[in-house]
């Protein structure tokens, strides 16, 4: 199945443009029908844009949580998304919004869950002094991170690492595993 694909970022957007990317070479059948940021900084928004991707932006600070997510989920419906991806998205949706979606959302976060939940992952792994951390990706509900598991990638942490070289060594490993993990969904919901 080619899902009609909706973005949620809220930052520099490189899981999302490696999506859009693989959207628009044939790597993946889903299509990439809109972007939506709710900081009005994001530098993803810019990037979807060069892409001549639909974008919204919907400054959180601006509405109460339950507006926020109205407008969200209008926009959502209004560009017919049935796949949500997280990429980077660093707001809370709530219990109500995820049972209003009659679509799935996953999420991608930076640690082997269900260790490192929620903020700083990188850094509370390197002063845990653990071996190995690496991304998941997992289906959202109400709890943070905490959703079923789709498919996860393992970085190894050698003593030389850093929070900084951390977090762009499981970056690559997130690109890879996001396309991995929508290939599998496309070929199983056919
Ligand atoms: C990624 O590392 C992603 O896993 C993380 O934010 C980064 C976004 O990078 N997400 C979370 O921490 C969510 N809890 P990107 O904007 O370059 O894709």
């Amino acid at each position: 199945m080619a899902f009609n694909i909706g973005i949620l970022i809220s930052g520099n957007g490189s899981n999302m443009l490696n999506i859009i990317k693989a959207s628009k070479s044939g790597e993946i059948n889903s299509k990439i029908v809109t972007v939506v940021s709710n900081n009005s900084d994001a530098l993803g928004i810019k990037k979807a844009k060069k892409h001549n991707i639909n974008t919204k932006t919907i400054n959180h600070k601006l509405y109460s949580k339950n507006d926020f997510e109205k407008n969200l989920l209008d926009h959502l419906k209004k560009k017919n998304v049935n796949l949500i991806c997280l990429a980077g998205f660093m707001k809370v949706l709530s219990a109500d919004f995820i049972k209003r979606c009659n679509f799935k959302i996953i999420n991608i976060h930076p640690s082997l869950l269900p260790s490192f939940k929620g903020l700083d992952t990188h850094k509370r792994a390197i002063n845990m002094n653990v071996k190995y951390s690496g991304c998941t990706i997992h289906y959202v509900n109400k709890d943070i991170d905490s959703g079923p598991i789709i498919d996860q990638e393992i970085v190894r942490i050698t003593k030389n690492d850093n929070e900084l070289s951390l977090k762009k060594k499981i970056l690559m490993k997130e690109h890879k595993l996001y396309i991995k993990v929508l290939k599998n969904l496309e070929k199983n919901c056919e």
